[in-house]
């Protein structure tokens, strides 16, 4: 059938999803697969009915792609998508409901507050210590997130977040390594791909190190005892099912130096998939191309 590969968009991580569409286009196309380029960021809702594609695959990120709100879209058109439903995308977007669903189901994400204009922002860093770390809670990609390390720069730290967000989070921040945990499937088929350790140049995983510089170091499998891989990758599909996410995803994890506990950070409903992302890389460490990702992603596309 007709596949469209949904890309662009109108979020702040367009640049990021033309190169994820522009990879999976060309992936699906080698493949075989009748695939079209579709940028929701340029053309109609009434144009991408008209197209009339059997399933479509969604390389979007951010805001009207991965929020829940194109999928609402599709199922209105009785289009199959790949990766989460309506619900789960739209929770998996926001870090703060996100956290409160993994928190009531027993899983350990990093402590925070919710911050409003009117907020008390010295005892916010009373609370919750420094250095501490601002986000705006439905962005991806580390756009508008700032390491808080003097209480002076919490302010305009705030104020950078609530220009992209209504709400602000403000997070514990915890000493340790980073990684993430791609996992492919949905409900009881979900699975964990092999871990990947990202360590970036001063522990800044920045938007620039994310796409655009070659200083990131990324470990896959990482070098961890079996048994904390063994732990990690279950609590990532816990987390996972938690939201209900199916298809695909990728889970965030702090490692606490301290205790070596696994902190949940979030989940992102439609994971990067540029040359230098990490679904992509966790499944080669399986032995499963790009390609073949790709292929295997848009077979689990369903209403
Ligand atoms: N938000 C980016 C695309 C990611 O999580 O990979
Ligand atoms: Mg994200």
């Amino acid at each position: 059938g007709k596949v469209g590969v949904l890309y662009g968009g109108r979020s702040a991580e367009r640049e990021v999803s033309n190169m994820s569409g522009s990879g999976v286009l060309a992936a699906l196309r080698s493949k075989g697969v009748d695939a079209h380029a579709f940028d929701p960021g340029q053309r109609s809702l009434a144009e991408l009915a008209a197209e009339k594609f059997d399933r479509v695959f969604i390389a979007l990120h951010g805001r009207y792609g991965e929020d829940g709100s194109l999928q609402g879209a599709l199922e209105l058109l009785g289009v199959p998508y790949t990766g989460s439903g309506v619900m789960a995308s739209s929770v998996g977007m926001d870090k703060i409901t996100t956290k409160i669903v993994w928190l009531n189901a027993g899983l350990p994400t990093p402590r925070y507050a919710v911050l409003h204009a009117q907020s008390d922002l010295a005892a916010t860093a009373a609370d919750l210590g420094l250095p501490l770390i601002v986000k705006p809670p439905h962005e991806g990609s580390t756009i508008g997130i700032t390491k808080v390390s003097e209480a002076d720069g919490f302010q305009a730290a705030y104020d950078k977040a609530a220009a992209l967000d209504d709400a602000v989070l403000a997070e514990e921040f915890v000493t340790g390594r980073e990684f993430t945990i791609a996992i492919l499937g949905s409900g009881a088929a979900a699975r964990a791909l092999p871990v990947v350790e990202i360590v970036a140049p001063e522990g800044n995983y920045d938007y620039q190190n994310k796409y655009f510089t070659d200083d990131t170091q990324y470990f896959c499998p990482a070098v961890l005892p079996d048994a904390l891989t063994a732990e990690m990758q279950r609590i990532a599909v816990e987390a996972y099912r938690a939201l209900g996410c199916e298809g695909w995803g990728r889970v965030d994890v702090l490692l606490r130096e301290r205790d070596q506990k696994p902190f949940l950070l979030e989940v992102n409903t439609s994971p990067g998939m540029t040359s230098h992302s990490l679904v992509p890389m966790a499944a080669r460490a399986e032995g499963m191309s790009y390609e073949d990702l790709c292929v295997e992603i848009l077979r689990s596309a369903r209403l």
